[in-house]
């Protein structure tokens, strides 16, 4: 018994925010973004959308791709650090977009690598018969979350949302998952709430922090160190990999990967210059872009992975 992805959707808001239209608010350029993260644009939600909007989009493709109706669905796990509310979950406010209940609906908070997390998740309610047919989502606005006069981050991020139909199946599926996390990362990356923040300390900014050098080595480590257990788990060598599909953070983190894959890019799919990091929307937005345009191939052996804010990172290996 298996995990099998049924169907993928994604979904990424209009309005396109160019390197250059960052230049025209930091003191940045094009090229130095292209350089240094492989971005060229990023998409940015509206001003009337939410994130439950973005993930319930993203949904409903993946559930028309699926050949399903959403009453199937017996559970929904949205991974996001940016829902609308507090409470209710973003699963719960997807869930009444779709126009079901009933069924368990819950977030779950670990960043960017928020997806694989979700994934592990959602398998082992398939595996322990607790689930059948499991929606997953990814879902961000980092837009908001981030300072636009501070160029060091505001030039990274992007939205949008990322969806896939995972069902119980005797056919191949997913192979395995790797999840973990390192809390001794907190002060690395953040973004405080402040208005849940102990009131006698400090105020906290309410934008997300991040240093950046000291990220992204960390997640060259990780990623490496997961991919590594990945193959060693399911006995299997770099070359039967069909398809990368990395977290899109930074181009030269991805490049590290594919390397430590002996991959040519060719065989990465990359969204990073269109999207730029949309945390953990941005492997089911690959995902989806690839299975879309046919690259992505029922059969094919895929390996996705993603690092972020705790410090947490994941890989998940599927027979697609
Ligand atoms: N434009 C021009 N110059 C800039 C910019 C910018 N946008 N940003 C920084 N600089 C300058 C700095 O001020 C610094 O100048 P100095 O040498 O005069 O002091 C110089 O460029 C180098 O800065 P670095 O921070 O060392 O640049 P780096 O090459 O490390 O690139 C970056 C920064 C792109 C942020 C990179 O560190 C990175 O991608 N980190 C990882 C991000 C990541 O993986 N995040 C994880 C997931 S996110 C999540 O979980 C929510």
């Amino acid at each position: 018994m298996s995990s099998t992805i049924l169907g993928t959707g994604g979904y990424l808001p209009e309005e396109i925010r160019t390197n250059h239209d960052i230049a025209r608010l930091v003191d940045t350029s094009d090229e130095w973004i292209r350089e240094r993260t492989g971005i060229r644009e990023r998409h940015i939600a509206s001003p009337s959308e939410n994130v439950s909007d973005l993930a319930y989009y993203a949904s409903q493709e993946a559930i028309l791709n699926a050949n399903i109706s959403a009453s199937q669905i017996d559970l929904i796990i949205v991974a996001s650090t940016t829902g609308e509310k507090v409470f209710p979950s973003t699963a719960c406010l997807v869930q009444k977009k779709l126009g079901i209940s009933g069924c368990p609906a819950f977030d779950i908070n670990a960043a960017c690598a928020g997806f694989n997390y979700a994934l592990a998740i959602a398998d082992n309610f398939i595996r322990g018969e607790q689930a059948r047919t499991v929606l997953v989502v990814g879902a961000e606005i980092m837009s908001r979350l981030v300072n636009w006069h501070d160029r060091s981050t505001c030039i990274l991020f992007g939205d949008g949302a990322g969806a896939v139909i995972l069902q119980r199946s005797d056919k191949p599926g997913i192979l395995s998952t790797h999840i973990h996390a390192d809390g001794f990362g907190e002060n690395k990356l953040y973004t405080t709430n402040p208005q849940c923040n102990a009131p006698a300390l400090p105020t906290q900014s309410p934008y997300l922090v991040m240093q950046g050098n000291d990220v992204f080595k960390l997640a060259v480590k990780r990623l490496g160190d997961v991919i590594e257990e990945t193959l060693l788990k399911n006995n299997i060598q770099q070359h039967e990999i069909d398809w990368l599909i990395p977290h899109q953070a930074n181009i030269r983190i991805i490049q590290a990967m594919a390397k430590k894959l002996n991959l040519p890019l060719t065989k990465v799919i990359l969204t990073i210059e269109y999207h730029g990091n949309t945390s953990s929307a941005s492997v089911p937005l690959a995902l989806n872009e690839a299975v879309k345009d046919g690259r992505i191939q029922r059969g094919q052996l895929l390996l996705l992975e993603s690092f972020g804010a705790g410090f947490t990172w994941g890989s998940t290996l599927i027979r697609f």
